[in-house]
């Protein structure tokens, strides 16, 4: 029998109970349930409205509810449990009798589900925090073990200039800092507590939110009931949060594919990050770094999906918003899973420096270099882009590089050229030049590097 049977003379089919019922996700928060229980009961008694005889049963039956799901003991009954709230007010009841029927006095599944939801968010970031800080450990690691590795610069993936591995690599580790920060303001706004509001409109019970919110670790209680049970707009947050995350993941991922193709050869993955094929027996496959890009399309549409779901409802507590829950888990734990397999993947790699400098040469991306000499000679730029532009096309017709060109070749585009220009055309040169803040240069790269170093360390105090 439903706890809410009173009301009516039959209960719903068996199947209309399964369809209603959300049991089965609700697992994902059972300890968030309890806990929220157990501040409830606390402050019900410490306002006078239930007596702390039956605070201390409910307290107590609690936490052999919690030893009994450790001890393969608990008994949830799919066939009469519709979702966790009323599993466990059930179970209690039965345990330890009146006491535990008056646990729901002055609380609603409304602000109950919200709270827990809550509370599961913020378990989920924390999560997210933790794999964030080992990736971000990775690119760390990476930049400074590699800090002398010249690659090309793409846009448009045609070679622009030359830059550093370091650089690279450090450009992903301020993506996922700023996931980091996502990340955090989707805790901060899961963790305001919605307890009290009740059913919607608060209580006649003389509760105390703030005490909840304070036993529970909250900082915020939500001054508006209706809102308070209202709203999942916290795991909009985190599932957008996520999907930026995934989004980045999944660049990175395109770029590790590309780079350990045959065409490009700049990367060997390591056996344990690629697969086989069933037929070819020469295939190493980029799988994992696949899986993720693929993955990203789920958190995103579980994003969308939620979007959906609560674009058209009325306040207050509608069941639609039991279907928020499956997406966010879903989206917090893809994530996390995700950033582990990068981390662990890209921990790994082996660079080819030899294949990423020579290809870092090629296709003129020393041209910029050669334009900015004239400039800084006094030509506008924009005439000195033509004159290189020029080059580059005599360069192609001849089959050469803007490297192997003789001081009488550029004197002959322009007199301005001296023999000064000659030793500047290298990749090394080319990216030493670059030495403006956030450029490519070794000592930008290396001032850059402790900026991540402190950063990473900030990040690290949050899991502490
Ligand atoms: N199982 C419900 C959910 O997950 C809990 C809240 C139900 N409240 C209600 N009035 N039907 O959203």
């Amino acid at each position: 029998m439903a706890l809410w049977s009173g009301r009516f003379e039959e209960g719903p089919g068996e199947f209309a109970h399964y369809f209603g019922a959300s049991l089965e996700t609700d697992l994902n928060m059972i300890h968030e349930d309890m806990a929220g229980s157990a501040a409830h009961a606390r402050m019900l008694a410490a306002q006078g409205i239930i007596s702390q005889e039956d605070a201390d049963a409910i307290l107590e039956g609690l936490e052999a509810i919690h030893e009994s799901l450790h001890d393969g003991t608990f008994e949830l009954d799919p066939d009469v449990d519709e979702d966790i709230h009323m599993a466990i007010e059930r179970i209690l009841t039965e345990r330890i009798g009146e006491a535990g029927a008056r646990l729901h006095t002055g609380r609603s599944r409304n602000d109950q589900v919200a709270l827990d939801i809550r509370l599961m968010a913020a378990n989920l970031a924390q999560d997210i925090w933790s794999a964030l800080v080992d990736i971000e450990g990775v690119f760390v690691q990476l930049a400074t073990e590699h800090n002398e590795v010249i690659m090309p610069g793409y846009t448009h993936l045609q070679h622009a200039q030359p830059l550093l591995f370091s650089h690279h690599m450090l450009a992903y580790f301020w993506m996922f800092a700023r996931d980091f920060d996502r990340i955090t303001e989707a805790y901060n706004q899961a963790t305001a507590s919605p307890l009290g509001a009740a059913a919607l409109a608060g209580t006649s019970y003389p509760i105390d939110r703030t005490a909840v919110a304070q036993e529970l670790g909250m900082p915020d209680v939500i001054p508006n009931s209706l809102d308070a049970v209202s709203d999942r707009d916290f795991l909009l947050d985190l599932e957008y949060a996520c999907s930026v995350g995934m989004m980045h993941l999944s660049r990175l991922c395109e770029e590790i594919i590309l780079w350990s193709s045959q065409e490009f050869g700049f990367i060997s993955l390591p056996d344990a990050w690629s697969t086989g094929s069933s037929i070819m027996p020469q295939k190493k496959n980029p799988d994992f770094a696949e899986l993720v890009r693929g993955k990203t399309g789920r958190v995103v549409g579980d994003l969308l999906g939620l979007l959906v779901t609560m674009k058209g409802l009325p306040l207050a507590y509608n069941k639609d918003m039991q279907e928020c829950k499956e997406g966010a888990l879903d989206a917090a734990t893809t994530f996390a899973n995700c950033l582990a397999v990068m981390a662990g993947m890209l921990s790994d790699i082996q660079l080819n420096e030899d294949a990423m400098q020579a290809a870092a040469a090629q296709g003129f991306t020393a041209a910029t270099d050669v334009a900015d000499y004239l400039a800084k000679k006094g030509m506008p730029f924009r005439e000195a882009h033509e004159v290189v532009g020029k080059l580059v096309l005599d360069c192609e017709k001849r089959g050469i590089s803007l490297e192997d060109l003789t001081l009488d070749d550029f004197k002959a585009a322009h007199d301005l050229f001296e023999d000064d220009i000659l030793g500047t055309l290298d990749v090394h040169s080319v990216v030493e030049a670059r030495t403006s803040f956030g450029g490519t240069s070794s000592a930008s790269v290396a001032e850059q590097l402790g900026l991540a170093e402190a950063r990473l360390a900030q990040m690290q105090s949050f899991l502490e």
